[in-house]
């Protein structure tokens, strides 16, 4: 039930059952499908996590192949989207460029148009690979490199790393993304993942509820919050200039720490602990370490600073990611993008749950305007 006070952004309205995620707030824990995500982030490949929110239990060694070997198969993005790749302004949003793309990928889907389940399977192990594809593709595109078609062997995580850099990926580089990917993948009731049930709930096909994902996660509330966060990290730039950046911005100014608070969480988010430890190890590991130093110590001040106590406002999952992602040169507007790939599994996990059990989400609205106006006529008004 809602209240008036908390139905402004939908807060705390549930939108029915779901067996994909539990995000408990109060205590500071996620589930997918019953498996907490310190063990999945510690022991699984990126695909055994799809599985496991695909079909609601874990691959044995033979499935975990094949569906591994479907989504490679499956990643090459069509000639033709990448002919549409090259024509983009350099300069675009890689958000932006990946919400066009995934629509184009829709008009070379031989199964677009069909809403079948056996269908929809087939489509989200294309999206899967091809979203991965695009987003290793687009950095080397406006660079004026070539992309590189995705290799049979890898997993989706090397993969990334190989059509990124053509280079064998490093081993650490491809745990480091394969941890970040099953952390991010699926997290209940999101903004994104609203909006992709949404654009389902309609009877409209599944690449249209994944562009919908794509441009609500593009946000800086949302998704968007990695590359806000490594941006603010830069503009402190040095250790010694934490205390008073956040005096003057944070205290003074009033600004947002991007990466810190969350709709849900009244703890700290169990994703930003693994992915604390894993960006101070690569940090460590690293030539640029300070980002980590100036990271941890502006955390420790909102964690002793009043306000952001009285608020439970603790580092959220972009906070460290910034952190891990920069650390693996990757571009800082490039982490938005990495969050859809790895958002992907739960997006159309969350499609195929929706058309399984539908009804046209819709809610209501309380109008406040005015009532029964005159007509006046247009030469009449002012
Ligand atoms: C995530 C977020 C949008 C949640 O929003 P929300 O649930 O609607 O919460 P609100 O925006 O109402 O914030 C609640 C209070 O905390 C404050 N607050 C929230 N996040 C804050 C932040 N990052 N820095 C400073 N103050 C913050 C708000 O100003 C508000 O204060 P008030 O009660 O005095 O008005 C919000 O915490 C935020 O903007 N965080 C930064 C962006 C980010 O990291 N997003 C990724 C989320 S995974």
């Amino acid at each position: 039930m809602t209240t008036e006070a908390n139905k402004k952004g939908l807060a705390g309205v549930s939108i029915g059952d779901s067996r994909l995620s539990l995000v408990d707030g109060a205590e500071g824990k996620l589930l997918y499908s019953g498996y907490r995500i310190e063990d999945l982030a510690a022991n699984a490949i990126y695909e055994e996590v799809v599985h496991l929110l695909w079909k609601q239990r874990l691959p044995n060694t033979q499935e975990l192949e094949s569906l591994r070997a479907e989504i490679a198969r499956m990643a090459e993005v069509p000639n033709a989207v990448i002919g549409q790749l090259m024509q983009y302004p350099v300069d675009a949003n890689p958000m932006a460029v990946l919400r066009t793309a995934v629509s184009a990928l829709a008009l070379y889907d031989p199964d677009a148009e069909d809403n079948s389940l056996s269908a929809n399977w087939r489509k989200a192990s294309r999206l899967t690979g091809q979203i991965t594809a695009l987003t290793a593709a687009w950095p080397r595109i406006r660079k004026g490199l070539k992309p590189i078609a995705p290799r049979q062997d890898f997993n989706i995580a090397q993969n990334f790393l190989y059509m990124l850099t053509g280079e064998e990926p490093d081993s650490a580089a491809a745990d480091a993304i394969n941890a970040y990917m099953v952390l991010l993948t699926e997290h209940g009731m999101n903004a994104s993942t609203f909006s992709s049930r949404v654009t389902i709930s309609t009877g409209a096909d599944m690449h249209s509820a994944i562009v919908s994902a794509i441009g609500t996660l593009k946000g800086p509330a949302h998704g968007g919050a990695n590359t806000e966060a490594m941006k603010m990290f830069m503009e402190i730039g040095e250790l010694d200039r934490v205390g008073d950046w956040f005096r003057q911005e944070i205290k003074e100014k009033g600004r947002r720490i991007m990466g810190i608070g969350h709709r849900v969480y009244r703890a700290v988010d169990p994703r930003a602990t693994v992915l604390r430890e894993r960006a101070e190890a690569l940090a460590r590991n690293s030539d640029t370490p300070k980002w980590f130093d100036i990271a941890e110590m502006l955390a420790n001040m909102a964690r002793q600073d009043p306000y952001f106590i009285e608020r439970n406002l603790y580092p959220n999952v972009d906070y460290y990611s910034a952190i891990v992602l920069y650390t693996l040169k990757l571009d800082v507007d490039m982490f938005t993008p990495l969050f859809a790939m790895s958002r992907i599994a739960g997006w159309t996990a969350h499609i195929v749950e929706q058309m399984s059990d539908n009804r046209l989400i819709r809610p209501s609205v309380d109008y406040v305007g005015p009532m029964d106006l005159p007509w006046v006529a247009l030469p009449d008004r002012n």
